[in-house]
């Protein structure tokens, strides 16, 4: 007897710099989920974080897909409290599948909606997702796990818009040249810079500042830029180690999604040392976070020093294309099989936090 396929929302969109990147991998998401077992509801939030309705979501998804449109627009959308046939039909899911990368989306804000309303939800909780967000929060984490990673300085000081002597003389002291400046919340490599000298100091600080008012400075790491997936709950799953190659400063914005010379290598040609350490360190991060469902986690490693942690993403990109997606395939696991996988385990930590309470 064919069962009746349990409810899945999927929220896409978002009010971030990666919107566009959470509707490609939402369209990929509805085009490879298992029909047998889920129906799909497509839940957009357009760039000002005004909810569409359903039909307008699809017929923008669609638009999307065919090149006629970059975006769910500012131009329609209402506030979700005004918006009750939405609240509705959220309230009839069996589970959402969150899609929507940084602010609003990947740091715990729609994670703790969903933990209000009780709905089931793939991906990390509150917490989890709001470290995994804020680099700084993170790094401290790490550092508590013992995880190697870059000397950093954080600077949360609001008003410093632009940067004084003393700012970069405390760069130079504890950090020096070549570093990396970024915005502390942030994503694809977006307000991300990598500092030569002094010159180039004052216009990376103020592009970090765009983004956000926590900026975090960095020792440069050197050596290969390697990532690895854990999938899980309590007992995690981990993935094969792959080597990302660009022929760009660093991994930015545009070798991510738009240079066609970047290579992704899986599984990465590193000694059998330096992926065990890679996948022990992969599941240190994940836990020092206190993560659940999903995660990448990026490292730079050389052939001498311990692999040095980059970050940890609790909402990796996701289009079949994608790293995280294929270091699951290389493993045996296809799109459509981790999508039922990440669904699976939404309802085993529902059901596990329900018994806790
Ligand atoms: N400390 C560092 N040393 C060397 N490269 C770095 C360092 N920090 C970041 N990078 C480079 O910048 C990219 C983006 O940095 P990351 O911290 O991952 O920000 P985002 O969250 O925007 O992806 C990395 O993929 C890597 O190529
Ligand atoms: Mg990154």
């Amino acid at each position: 007897m064919k069962q009746t396929p349990m409810k899945i929302g999927i929220i896409i969109g978002g009010q971030s710099s990666e919107h566009s990147v959470s509707l490609t991998s939402g369209n990929c998401i509805i085009d490879a989920i298992d029909d047998n077992l889920y129906e799909i509801t497509p839940f957009g939030i357009n760039l000002e974080g005004l909810w569409l309705n359903i039909e307008e979501t699809q017929n923008r998804l669609k638009e999307f897909m065919h090149d006629e449109r970059d975006s769910l627009g500012t131009d329609s959308g209402k506030h979700l409290l005004n918006s009750p046939e939405i609240l509705s039909a959220l309230g009839e899911m069996d589970a959402i599948f969150p899609i929507i990368h940084g602010t609003n989306g990947e740091d715990g804000k729609l994670q703790g909606f969903l933990d209000l309303v009780g709905i089931p939800y793939v991906g990390a909780g509150v917490a989890a997702s709001a470290l995994g967000m804020d680099k700084a929060l993170m790094r401290n984490n790490f550092e508590s796990a013992g995880i190697p990673q870059p000397k950093y300085l954080i600077f949360s000081n609001n008003d410093q818009e632009h940067l004084d002597d003393n700012i970069t003389k405390q760069i130079e002291k504890n950090i020096g040249y070549p570093c990396f400046i970024k915005p502390c919340n942030g994503g694809s490599s977006i307000g991300v810079s990598k500092v030569l000298s002094r010159e180039d100091l004052g216009s990376a600080w103020g592009l970090a500042k765009q983004y956000d008012q926590k900026v975090i400075i960095e020792e440069i790491m050197r050596g290969r830029e390697l990532e690895c997936a854990v999938i899980g709950n309590n007992s995690l799953l981990v993935s094969g180690v792959a080597e990302i190659r660009t022929s760009e400063e660093f991994y930015t914005y545009s070798a991510k999604y738009s240079d066609s010379s970047t290579e992704l290598i899986l599984p990465a040609d590193i000694k059998s040392e330096t992926l065990q350490k890679i996948q022990n360190y992969a599941i240190n991060a994940f836990q020092a976070i206190d993560c659940s469902g999903l995660a990448r986690v990026d490292f730079i490693a050389d052939e001498i020093s311990e692999p040095k942690i980059i970050e940890i993403n609790t909402l990796p990109g996701f289009t079949p294309q994608s790293m995280f997606p294929r270091l699951w395939e290389a493993e045996g696991i296809t799109y459509s099989e981790l999508i039922t996988k990440l669904i699976d385990l939404a309802f085993e930590k529902h059901s596990s936090e329900r018994l806790e309470n």
